[in-house]
């Protein structure tokens, strides 16, 4: 039995090293960018590759791989079921609506018609959205009808790009404003106005659909509950000043009474019926019915370091801290046995 990890900074890849060195699990470190990846991974049974949806290459290839991989027997993660609907908006909007799960009510729309008649006939504000991206950099409030149908124009014309400079260089200066990155950030930003960025260029621009949500008005933070392999640990995050969004805010809280058990028990059960090995369930409250926003496999591990213990399956609580990337690596090892 022996374990591929691709190795890149600040991800996932050291801590399941450290576990599978802690644990005496064999490994190899492989390099998913390689032409010859297929036959580097000859010798192993598994694949980890926390892949990135804001690398151009990774935006690229990194499902097929490992959907590749999956489909010819090797245990992958993430696997298929995990990752299929990752950065992709407009795919968990129908998975969640085929599960039943409480997803906020949202709108894709392919036709610019069915779209305009849409606006006439719906209420506002409504929050639109690009079908990727995240810490909330395509989130943004359309309080108009008149907003709604000049965002339509532009989904079925140009369409918008993956990089918005000027959102960037905002959400830059606050993060500086509250002591949360360095001015050479900011300077960054201003320097981008001039041009775009790699992953912006290779994507291409988002257009030919659209996608709205009903705005869930008075959420000054959202929850994020995280489930791997039967285990669960939970953030809450407040929303930018003055602003409806809380992804990317870096104003974070861990403390165990900010959370409530019936949601822990309803993300086992999302992620239950979703058959995922990891999946992060972000949540708004209408009135006192937490409503999914989006669902995601990613997250920057170091933010969760701060949490004060975990939930098992049977909601019983376990304080201190936990290794969330070793439980991956476990449950991949219990596959593979089987
Ligand atoms: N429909 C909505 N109603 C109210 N707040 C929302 C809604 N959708 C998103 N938000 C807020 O905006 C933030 C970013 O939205 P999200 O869809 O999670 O985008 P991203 O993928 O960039 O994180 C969320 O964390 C939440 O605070
Ligand atoms: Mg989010």
């Amino acid at each position: 039995m022996k374990i591929a990890i691709h190795q890149k900074k600040n991800d996932f890849s050291s801590k399941w090293i450290e576990y599978c060195q802690n644990n005496g699990i064999d490994y190899k470190i492989v390099n998913c960018y390689s032409n010859n990846i297929i036959e580097e991974l000859q010798e192993c049974n598994a694949l980890m590759w926390h892949f990135n949806q804001a690398i151009p290459a990774d935006y690229l290839f990194a499902k097929q791989l490992i959907f590749a991989l999956e489909a010819s027997g090797k245990k992958v993660f993430p696997d298929f079921c995990t990752s299929w609907h990752f950065d992709d908006k407009v795919a968990q909007k129908y998975l969640l609506e085929a599960i039943g799960a409480p997803l906020v009510p949202t709108y894709v729309f392919y036709d610019k018609t069915e779209a305009l008649s849409w606006v006439e006939q719906t209420t506002f504000p409504k929050v639109f959205k690009l079908r990727h991206g995240a810490g909330s950099a395509h989130v943004k409030l359309i309080e108009s009808s008149k907003d709604a149908r000049k965002i339509i124009h532009r989904a079925f014309s140009r369409g918008f790009s993956q990089y918005d400079k000027i959102a960037s260089i905002k959400d830059r200066l606050y993060k500086f404003r509250n002591g949360k990155n360095s001015w050479w950030n900011v300077i960054k930003g201003v320097l981008r106005l001039a041009k775009t960025t790699q992953f912006a260029k290779i994507a291409g621009n988002e257009r030919g659909y659209v996608y709205f949500q009903d705005f869930i008005p008075q959420n000054d933070y959202d929850i994020r509950v995280i489930v791997i392999a039967g285990k669960a640990f939970a953030i809450k995050r407040l929303t930018r000043e003055g602003d409806f969004r809380a992804s990317g805010s870096g104003h974070v809280l861990y403390e165990k009474k900010h959370f409530d058990e019936e949601l822990i028990q309803q993300s086992f059960e999302i992620a239950d019926q979703l058959k995922s090995q990891c999946l992060a369930i972000d949540y708004v409250y209408d009135g006192a019915k937490p409503m999914v926003v989006e669902i995601s496999y990613g997250f920057i591990k170091e933010v969760y370091y701060s949490c004060e213990g975990y939930w098992d399956r049977n909601l019983n609580w376990n304080p201190g801290s936990f290794d969330a990337q070793g439980w991956m690596v476990e449950s991949l090892l219990e596959k593979v046995v089987k």
